[in-house]
């Protein structure tokens, strides 16, 4: 079988939530440079891939795929990962409300936080919106007192065992701690104690070391 292909770079999230995916099944894989600054992606033979023009992309024979957690579930789901507890249906339910408050709560909150504190200043040399930033990261601690909530009860988000639902916000901690905001996470220890046992696994210390190699 050739190995599954991913298009785009490891320094984007959505690339790196996939990357960890493959790692975790320990798949074969080709990363496949998609080059943003030049509108690759906006461009055929991407745009065939991926037909809103963004990262990632991902090939498996004939099948293509987009979506960073449709294409994650494909991997775990093809290898028969348990991070989908998919022999549980309200295990796997529960890990589809998680993951679904991942991407649409969390994410939704990050990227402005990650565009104006790392993206902006570090890559583009500009000005972050400060007004921005303070909003999104009010609605960021709104956003873990809940996660602080839920993990005061159970070891995990969608319960007492890692799950995709877990894994999923890595690629955004990660980049959070490279901005100057990290700490805005202090203030809630289960939240802390949670993203540390996520960030210590060895797929996702992998997956980082390739966000770095390959920014
Ligand atoms: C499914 O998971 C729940 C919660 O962990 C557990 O209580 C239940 O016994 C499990 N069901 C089966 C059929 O394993």
């Amino acid at each position: 079988m050739a190995p599954v292909k991913v298009y785009g770079l490891p320094m984007n999230g959505s690339v790196a939530r996939v990357l960890v995916c493959l790692e975790e099944v320990g798949a074969e894989y080709e990363v496949v440079a998609v080059d943003l600054h030049t509108g690759e992606h906006k461009r055929l033979p991407h745009l065939a891939r991926n037909p809103f023009g963004q990262v990632p992309a991902f090939q498996d024979g004939d099948l293509i795929l987009f979506e960073s957690r449709a294409i994650s579930k494909y991997i775990l789901r093809k290898e028969s990962s348990d991070l989908l507890r998919e022999n549980n249906l309200s295990e796997s339910a529960m890990v589809d409300v998680w993951l679904d408050v991942e991407s649409q709560k969390f994410d939704s909150v990050m990227l402005p936080i990650i565009f104006q504190g790392l993206v902006i200043p570090v890559y583009m040399g500009g000005t972050s919106d400060l007004k921005v930033l303070e909003e999104n990261l009010e609605k960021l601690k709104e956003i873990m007192e809940v996660y602080e909530e839920r993990l005061s009860k159970s070891k995990y988000l969608a319960g007492d065992f890692i799950s995709l639902a877990d894994i999923s916000h890595f690629p955004m901690v990660h980049l959070l701690h490279e901005t100057p905001y990290a700490s805005v996470l202090d203030a809630y220890p289960h939240v802390k104690a949670w993203i540390a046992g996520v960030m210590d696994r060895p797929t996702v210390k992998k997956v980082i070391g390739l966000m770095k190699t390959f920014g």
